[in-house]
């Protein structure tokens, strides 16, 4: 007799059971992918995107008009934090070439090749307000994309990261992004990352989501945790200043006009600092943890906004912020890793999205907004998903069919920390699949910028989930973690090249007031202040909001 112990309940026996029975006559099938003309049907109907009420027009600023979440535009249209006329901009703290506001690979990157380029170390800062390190950078789990096969190219790169954006995309930062790919991983392992390998040395290379080619390198299932734990060492070796635990909350101007530094807010003594700098980047990431719609987030505890904030006050112009991303699979079950990334590098590797009764309903690997729209179509429409104990609808991801499909020991292999992650709550994805529901991940859009990283605002550049335009209105998978190292290495070389030709004028923060004029005449009455820097889970505001999100 067996002594295998099931880790779902018991009223979920009986679909597991049907999940099981129908594993050997899915082997090998697959679902058809959509139609273009079907993808827009179930998009319109069931992505969160795209429903209108969902959404409004930003009321000020350079991009006024534009529709974005409601919870997007409510730190928008937000005072700042400080008074302008509360800050002593004559006390410099940190006089700076180079200041880069956030610390995950693409703040890293940009300390690194800023002093590459030339800038002393202790005339860079990396101001980080967690831990350096602490970022979406270091959560990723499925890889990169890179186009370095026979069989492959940039170009066909970039058709499959315009088709995947929508054609939404800004062509230009596109081309950067497939053109500088492979030079990244060979910088990568130049550093010491191990990648997977063949077993005759060559790149292991899968699939992702909406890609024409096999070109996903990955470190097993922590890829972003290799990535950072490089990189991280690389910045730390090369004695770049950087300040843990503080917080950007409001960029400065010169009378020039220019970006000139940011103010800071030192989150454990409280006290404000003022980094006066050439250059700035932003490099601040994403907004994951607003819990757009209710929805539960993979992203780290930081992801706040907060560049997207500060850009706006100084009159930077932002793109495709109505678009966001919802991973198809997030983890459902247990309660206490709701929300957490289940890779999609699982269907890559065979793992089959099938319903309560065994059945498959999707192709696996259609782009995320398609796949995720299919997810939400299967519990609210068909009614054919599984209530978890919380209320929660979901269905079944099929890991089993991994070691059906690529042998036995592939799991505990190739997703070594999933594997481990469920086991920790009793579950075994080598012989039960995962329950999963879309889950927030990505902020598609954000700053707009040029090829070099800069924004229509002088001195200030930024690079990473902070910015919009490389993957238009849907980021296929892998393309993240190679944007924040595109284009954080630009971001290092431009700064550096800016830094050595400008003359700073005086410090103010105007734009602040100019804002708080904006507001006013926009007929905005609110107390709310940005950037919110950490989320609030106090009061009502806590992860039960994942039930009502339909
Ligand atoms: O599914 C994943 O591993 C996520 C990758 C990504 O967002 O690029």
């Amino acid at each position: 007799m067996s002594d295998f112990k099931s880790g779902y309940p018991e009223y979920m026996q009986e679909s597991l059971k049907k999940v099981s029975e129908t594993r050997s006559s899915r082997f090998g099938k697959e679902f058809t992918p959509m139609t273009a003309e079907q993808r827009i049907q179930i998009l319109e109907k069931f992505h969160p995107d795209w429903k209108p009420q969902m959404k409004r027009g930003l009321k000020i600023g350079p991009s006024k008009g534009m529709l974005i979440p409601h919870e997007v535009a409510d730190i928008i249209e937000s005072h700042s934090m400080i008074k302008h006329d509360e800050i002593d901009l004559t006390k410099i703290d940190y006089d700076l070439d180079v200041l880069i506001i956030g610390g995950g690979g693409a703040g890293l990157s940009a300390g690194i090749l800023a002093k590459e380029s030339g800038i002393p170390a202790d005339k860079i800062l990396l101001v980080q307000k967690l831990r350096l390190g602490d970022a979406n950078s270091k959560m990723a789990q499925g890889g990169i994309q890179a186009a370095d096969t026979s069989i492959d190219n940039p170009a066909i790169h970039y058709l499959d990261v315009i088709g995947g954006g929508h054609y939404a995309n800004k062509p230009d930062l596109v081309e950067a992004l497939v053109k500088d790919a492979p030079d990244v991983i060979k910088w990568h392992e130049s550093l010491g990352v191990m990648y997977d390998k063949n077993p005759d040395g060559t790149m292991l290379e899968i699939a992702g989501g909406g890609t024409s080619r096999n070109r996903m390198h990955s470190c097993k299932d922590y890829t972003g945790l290799e990535l950072t734990r490089v990189v991280l060492d690389e910045f730390i070796n090369k004695e770049i200043g950087y300040t843990e635990f503080t917080s950007a909350v409001e960029l400065l101007m010169d009378d020039k006009e220019q970006v000139a530094g940011a103010v800071l807010y030192d989150l454990e003594t409280k006290e404000y600092h003022i980094a006066r700098s050439k250059s700035t980047i932003l490099a601040t990431g994403g907004f994951g943890r607003l819990h757009i719609q209710g929805f539960a987030t993979t992203n780290h505890y930081g992801a706040t906004g907060d560049g997207i904030v500060m850009a706006y006050r100084t009159g930077a112009i932002l793109r495709d912020l109505d678009s966001t991303q919802y991973h198809p699979t997030g983890a459902a079950f247990p309660e206490q890793i709701v929300g957490q990334l289940a890779t999609e590098k699982l269907r890559g590797r065979g793992a089959q999205p099938v319903n309560k009764y065994g059945e498959l309903f999707v192709y696996h690997l259609e782009p995320r907004d398609i796949e995720s729209s299919s997810y939400i179509r299967e519990c609210y429409e068909r009614d054919n998903g599984i209530v978890t104990p919380t209320g929660m609808k979901a269905v079944w991801l099929d890991t089993p069919m991994i070691e059906k499909v690529n042998g036995s020991g592939t799991i505990e292999r190739e997703f070594a920390a999933m594997f481990r992650n469920f086991n920790r709550w009793g579950i075994d994805i080598r012989k039960e699949p995962m329950l999963v529901f879309p889950t927030l991940h990505y902020q598609n859009g954000g700053v707009e910028i040029n090829a070099n990283t800069e924004t229509n605002i002088a001195g200030l550049l930024c690079a990473g989930e902070v910015c919009g335009g490389v993957h238009g209105k849907n980021r296929l998978m892998g393309n993240s973690q190679l944007e924040i190292y595109v284009f954080g290495r630009r971001a290092g070389r431009a700064a550096a090249k800016r830094a050595s030709k400008t003359n700073l004028g005086e410090l103010n923060l105007n734009h602040v007031k100019r804002y708080d004029k904006w507001l006013e005449e926009a007929g905005i009455i609110t107390e709310r202040k940005s950037p919110i820097i950490l989320p609030e889970y106090r009061g009502e505001k806590t992860l039960s909001h994942q039930l009502k999100i339909m």
